[in-house]
């Protein structure tokens, strides 16, 4: 038996990635905690990576220039590749605003264990919300590469899930990301 599956069985479920990509104040971070604490509460054992949490530390070095981005993303999906290998949940939320760069993290984890969920909200909305006050200081000028402003977002094509924050509930959108992936994560 595999390393990987000798863990999976030690912890009674099968791992996966699942991958919240989207504008700033979309609602990945929200999402992926409101998930992290249903599927804890269903015994199920997670690990969440967030981009801000990251950039805190271990990408600490890295700014938002079309190289840093896809370097913040490769060191990412490595180590979510590493918790996944160990059959940890693991729920990553991180902007990923293009194709290559989600292309990249889909190589890196592999096809099996990715599963890609586009958390779509309209830019108008996100910049409603503008939770951490950053579209203001963007547009005036005072960030420069921000998403959505002078940086680009390429909406995924093909992601598994597409949830529109604008109409559906943080509740909803748990509910849609565990029918998709329960079967997938349950033992056996
Ligand atoms: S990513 O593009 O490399 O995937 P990541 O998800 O790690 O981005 O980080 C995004 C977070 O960084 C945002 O939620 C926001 O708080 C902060 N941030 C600071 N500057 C920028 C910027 N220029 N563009 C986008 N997000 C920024």
């Amino acid at each position: 038996m595999s390393d990987r599956n000798l863990k999976e069985l030690q912890l009674n479920q099968r791992g996966v990635v699942i991958w919240l990509t989207g504008l700033s104040g979309a609602g990945k971070t929200t999402i992926s905690n409101a998930l992290n604490k249903k599927l804890t509460e269903k015994k199920y054992f997670t690990q969440i990576l967030d981009g801000d949490q990251l950039r805190g530390g271990i990408n600490s070095n890295l700014g938002f220039s079309e190289t840093d981005r896809i370097e913040n993303i490769r060191r990412t999906a490595e180590i979510a590749k590493l918790f996944v290998n160990s059959g940890i949940i693991t729920i990553c939320s991180f902007i990923s605003p293009t194709n290559k760069i989600r292309l990249q993290t889909k190589e890196i984890i592999g096809a099996n264990d990715y599963f890609e969920i586009f958390v779509n909200a309209p830019l108008h909305v996100c910049e409603a919300r503008d939770v951490k006050g950053m579209y203001k200081k963007a547009r005036a000028g005072e960030i420069k590469n921000f998403t959505g402003i002078d940086s680009l977002y390429e909406p995924p094509a093909n992601a598994d899930l597409a949830l529109n924050t604008e109409v559906l509930s943080v509740n909803e959108c748990v509910e849609m990301i565990l029918e998709k992936i329960l079967t997938r994560i349950s033992a056996g």
